[in-house]
């Protein structure tokens, strides 16, 4: 302590909720006072937790119980940093313009609303000359937003393609490892403290589509929000998906691809969330329980991956602080990080026009000319087959499982309608993308 700049007077810290998250990074913030301190050149001074509930228990904490405040609007005017653990739109966007306005630099963690409305939050702090740091928005606290911002920024970045939600992959993985049914392991999920009281946003794909947006922004110097982001989530997959995975050698992953395609004027980005079929051999699939990973494949660069803890209050206060640290630098030194870069403007494709593979299983007859009237099917929708694998069943009929080669996605889903449309076909038993092969 004895640096002449932490006689400058300390850095002002104001943090906004204390549940999961803020709480480790209430903690953090305290009992690694004098390494950040040391870190950033100047103290960080933690001046107010706001919360919802003034009356809740927090003796657990190590901080000052006079910190805690349910005025959130008034303590963003006295920060020189503003974290927003709040989560949600209101009144987490309302609250970091303030911050801005006021001339705070702001780190969030607020996926939702960086997603649905982060070109707001971009303009205020340009307008500002603030930093808005969000690095913990995406799979906690994995490194990613900052080298696909910084360390990829001279390279072209092709494809992004990740496991980016921790209580899907835990479910998915589960069923994949017991054979359970979804509804089965979201209770279990629930019960490990994984899955919400209501997991809608995470089984329906909505945090995924949220951090894909993230992604695509940064990778692509484009805007991309969520509602550009095609989604689905894994509520409906079946047992049945999961045994046809494992007979392909294959595992279901709720995937975020983020891809530029095209080349020239033809140039576009396509924005996807869903479930696939990825082969066991891939990196992705060796991403067991709770973690995430993220899958970078650039021009020069090649391919690079980046795996670890998605979630959890350490894991992302981890993301938050390395934040702090380094908008707290730049109060002290001067400058500002990158802000919102989407000078390419690229546009965003439909997901019709997304190139992918289809493993489909059919209950059929077995009988004469029946692989002739499946094989119709596909031709006239222009899709190549790349594999057919018949096994017989009861009563006459058979299963037969078709995966394509790589065609435009309203083909192949043209082809899974024509294909339920035809007599010789009892049922469509499954329908899943094969992506990463
Ligand atoms: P929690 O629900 O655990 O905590 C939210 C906190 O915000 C609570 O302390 C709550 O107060 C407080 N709060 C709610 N409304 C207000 C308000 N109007 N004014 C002031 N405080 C308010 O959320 P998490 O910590 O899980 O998540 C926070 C953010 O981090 C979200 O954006 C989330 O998406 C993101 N995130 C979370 C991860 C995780 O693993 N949990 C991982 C990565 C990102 P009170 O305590 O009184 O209820
Ligand atoms: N609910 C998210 C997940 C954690 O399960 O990954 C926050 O991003």
């Amino acid at each position: 302590m004895t640096d002449k700049r932490l006689a400058e007077g300390p850095i002002r810290v104001a943090l906004l909720g204390c549940g999961v998250v803020g709480s480790s990074v209430a903690t953090m913030l305290t009992t690694h006072a004098a390494d950040l301190a040391a870190r950033v050149g100047r103290p960080l001074e933690l001046v107010g937790i706001a919360v919802r509930r003034a009356g809740k228990d927090r003796s657990e904490l190590p901080v000052d119980p006079a910190l805690f405040t349910t005025d959130a609007a008034e303590l963003v005017t006295r920060a020189d940093v503003v974290i927003e653990v709040i989560g949600g739109i209101d009144p987490a966007r309302d609250l970091i313009l303030s911050a801005l306005k006021h001339g705070a630099s702001v780190v969030t963690a607020n996926k939702a609303l960086l997603a649905e409305d982060g070109p707001t939050l971009y303009a205020a702090a340009d307008a500002a000359g603030a930093d808005l740091y969000y690095e913990a928005a995406v799979a906690g606290a994995i490194p990613i937003l900052r080298p696909i911002r910084e360390s990829l920024a001279g390279d072209d970045v092709r494809k992004v393609l990740g496991i980016v939600n921790g209580t899907t992959n835990f479910v998915l993985d589960k069923m994949d490892t017991t054979g359970a049914g979804f509804a089965e392991v979201v209770e279990e999920a629930q019960a490990l403290g994984y899955a919400e009281a209501d997991p809608t946003a995470d089984v329906e794909g909505f945090d995924a589509a949220a951090k894909a947006a993230i992604l695509a922004s940064l990778a692509f110097h484009t805007r991309v929000s969520s509602a550009d982001v095609h989604r689905e989530g894994i509520t409906e997959v079946t047992a049945a998906d999961i045994q046809a995975a494992k007979d392909m050698d294959c595992v279901v992953k709720l995937l975020a691809i983020c891809e530029k395609t095209g080349e020239g004027d033809d140039v576009g980005v396509s924005v996807r969330v869903h479930p696939a079929m990825i082969p066991r051999s891939h990196p992705l699939a060796s991403v067991r329980e709770a973690y995430n990973a993220v899958f970078v494949e650039a021009a020069a660069a090649g391919e690079l991956m980046f795996y670890g803890k998605g979630a959890g209050g350490d894991p992302t206060a981890s993301a938050v602080l390395g934040d702090v640290v380094a908008v707290a630098r730049h109060k002290v030194g001067g400058g500002r990080g990158p802000g919102e870069s989407a000078y390419a403007d690229l546009p965003v494709r439909a997901m019709g026009q997304a190139r992918t593979r289809y493993h489909i299983s059919l209950d059929v007859a077995d009988r004469p000319g029946v692989l002739a009237q499946v094989a119709t099917a596909f031709a006239e929708h222009d899709v190549s087959i790349e594999t057919v694998r018949q096994q017989i069943t009861d009563n006459g009929r058979a299963n037969l499982i078709v995966v394509t080669h790589t065609a435009p996605d309203a083909a192949l889903s043209a082809t899974v309608d024509a294909l339920a449309a035809l007599d010789i076909v009892t049922a469509v038993t499954s329908v899943m993308r094969v992506e990463g092969s």
